[in-house]
């Protein structure tokens, strides 16, 4: 028989478009995965209020920027279910519930928690600090195996590992531990050699047209020591050229550029202009698709409605199997209409008696 395949959860916040430090961090990685794998990707929306929860209008369209970028990059809905998270309540639920398996001191060390309030203007919510534990149940609803993200993430799946281990030693076993899958590509840089990052403007986004692109890498930082094109200039570090090691895929020719760069044999408009052909190249097809899609809302909504709405059957399952364990399971057979046309008296016998 046929060993079943492992299933994955992972998942991004849907805080704008997606950029190409996402397209070759995160989405190329999935989408090759979901040949080997059962796959559940994530719109992790109930996350997006732990850092801003005063812009209510901008999550529905961001949403559908992320939907639209994930389908572009490949993520296939026939393969893979797309979940919207706060579209089934059993994550809040189980988020909860695991909160009573770890300690708030625990929370206060994870160092993702620690550099937001460093940057906060706000005093941190107890949204924000449980916001790995929501994460936890994430990964822990549909019993995932691995969880495919970049290095940052390590320590959130880390304490998804803790809780899931202490549930299963405390009830008996039901949760896998879940193993990160780390994507080989390394953070890739902005074009200001910052990290690439949506609110500091300096990310190429998927949805960017050829000439944004193209501008955009003409003013990318480089070597700042380097005044004349016959200066050897320095390779390492130098963000044209971990996005030329990232997107070209003729390696020779980055090997020549680089030696040429080192020895004061190249200007930087040269390689710019060769390195925007080969994004542009490369984004074509994935504009294409784009633009394609965002012109069918009506199928966008239809994807991430069919994802989530089969994905919510096996979250009814853990959360019920979660309740159990835990002692819960007194009210599972009372429906909530029935509660309400019953005096208070009798409800209260239902569950207890
Ligand atoms: N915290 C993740 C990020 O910011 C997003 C996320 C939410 C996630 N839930 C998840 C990732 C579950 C993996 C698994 O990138």
């Amino acid at each position: 028989m046929k060993k079943a395949a492992q299933r994955i959860l992972t998942g991004h916040r849907p805080t704008g478009p997606r950029h190409i430090g996402h397209l070759a961090g995160t989405l190329l990685n999935w989408a090759n995965l979901q040949d080997s794998h059962e796959c559940y990707f994530l719109i992790a929306d109930l996350h997006v209020l732990t850092t801003d929860f005063m812009h209510p209008g901008q999550i529905r369209a961001n949403i559908f920027e992320v939907l639209a970028d994930w389908l572009a990059a490949g993520i296939d809905p026939q393969r893979s279910r797309i979940v919207l998270q706060s579209a089934v309540p059993e994550h809040a639920q189980l988020n909860l519930l695991l909160g009573m398996l770890v300690s708030e001191s625990r929370l206060r060390r994870v160092p993702t928690y620690k550099e937001q309030v460093q940057q906060l203007h706000l005093q941190p919510s107890l949204g924000l600090l449980s916001y790995p534990v929501l994460q936890a149940a994430d990964i822990l609803l549909y019993q995932a195996g691995a969880v495919p993200v970049g290095e940052d993430q390590l320590p959130h799946i880390e304490l998804a590992r803790e809780i899931a281990r202490r549930f299963n030693q405390l009830y008996g076993p039901l949760f896998p531990e879940p193993q990160a899958i780390l994507s080989s590509t390394p953070r890739l840089p902005g074009i200001d050699n910052r990290a690439m990052h949506t609110s500091y403007g300096n990310a190429i986004y998927l949805r960017d047209t050829p000439d944004e692109t193209t501008r955009k890498v003409m003013s990318m930082y480089t070597d700042p020591t380097r005044i004349h094109a016959s200066d050897p200039g320095r390779v390492e570090g130098n963000p044209l050229f971990v996005y030329l090691d990232t997107f070209n895929p003729d390696r020779d020719e980055t090997a020549a550029f680089k030696q040429r760069y080192h020895a004061g044999k190249v200007g930087d408009v040269e390689i710019k202009v060769r390195l925007a052909e080969v994004l542009n190249r490369l984004l074509a097809p994935l504009r294409e698709r784009r633009a394609d899609l965002i012109r069918h809302p009506g199928h966008l909504e239809a994807v991430l409605m069919d994802g989530t709405r089969s994905a919510a059957t096996l979250a009814r399952e853990t959360l019920a199997e979660t309740m159990e364990r835990m002692g819960l399971s007194m009210g599972r057979n009372l429906h909530v209409s029935e509660l309400f046309e019953d005096q208070p008296e009798n409800v209260v016998r239902k569950i207890y008696c």
